[in-house]
């Protein structure tokens, strides 16, 4: 049986990361790993479970800790869905931010499992920018 591990500020293998970013259909950096590293430099908090050596789960937050945060890239291997490890995240980032106001996050389809953790429509719109940079 392989063992299940959750590193917590570990900077996972930005190509294990990618892979499981391609399980979901997120292909925004191709085949840049080094994309992948820059913006876990730049992240405050992040968790990933592994299963044995495989990356199955990851997640990140980036935030103040103090007003604001904000939710981002929570993902599951298809495979190991189900097993609690997306809300084994979640409540590991939220415990992160114990002074914060307000956590953010968008989602297309997930939005029945926030809900689990109180979260809710915004009253306000939500808006975005899509910039087009290197
Ligand atoms: C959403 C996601 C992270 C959930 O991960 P998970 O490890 O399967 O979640 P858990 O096992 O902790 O789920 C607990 C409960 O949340 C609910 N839930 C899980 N995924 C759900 C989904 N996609 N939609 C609605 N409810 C969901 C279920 O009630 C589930 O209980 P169950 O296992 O008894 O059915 C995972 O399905 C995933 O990676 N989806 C693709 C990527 C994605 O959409 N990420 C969110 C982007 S914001």
């Amino acid at each position: 049986m392989k063992i299940v591990k959750i590193l917590e500020n570990i900077p996972p293998d930005s190509s294990q990361l990618l892979e499981l970013y391609r399980t979901v259909g997120w292909l925004t950096f191709e085949d840049d790993t080094s994309i992948v590293e820059e913006i876990l430099e730049n992240t405050d908090e992040f968790v990933c479970i592994y299963m044995g050596d495989t990356l199955v789960a990851f997640g990140r937050m980036l935030t103040d800790y103090r007003m604001s945060a904000f939710l981002d890239d929570i993902v599951v291997h298809p495979g190991f869905r189900h097993m609690g490890f997306g809300s084994i995240i979640i409540n590991i980032l939220i415990e992160k931010v114990p002074k914060v106001k307000k956590i953010k996050l968008t989602t297309f389809n997930a939005a029945e499992f926030y809900k689990k953790f109180g979260f809710s429509n915004p009253s306000c719109t939500p808006m975005e920018l899509i910039l087009d940079q290197k």
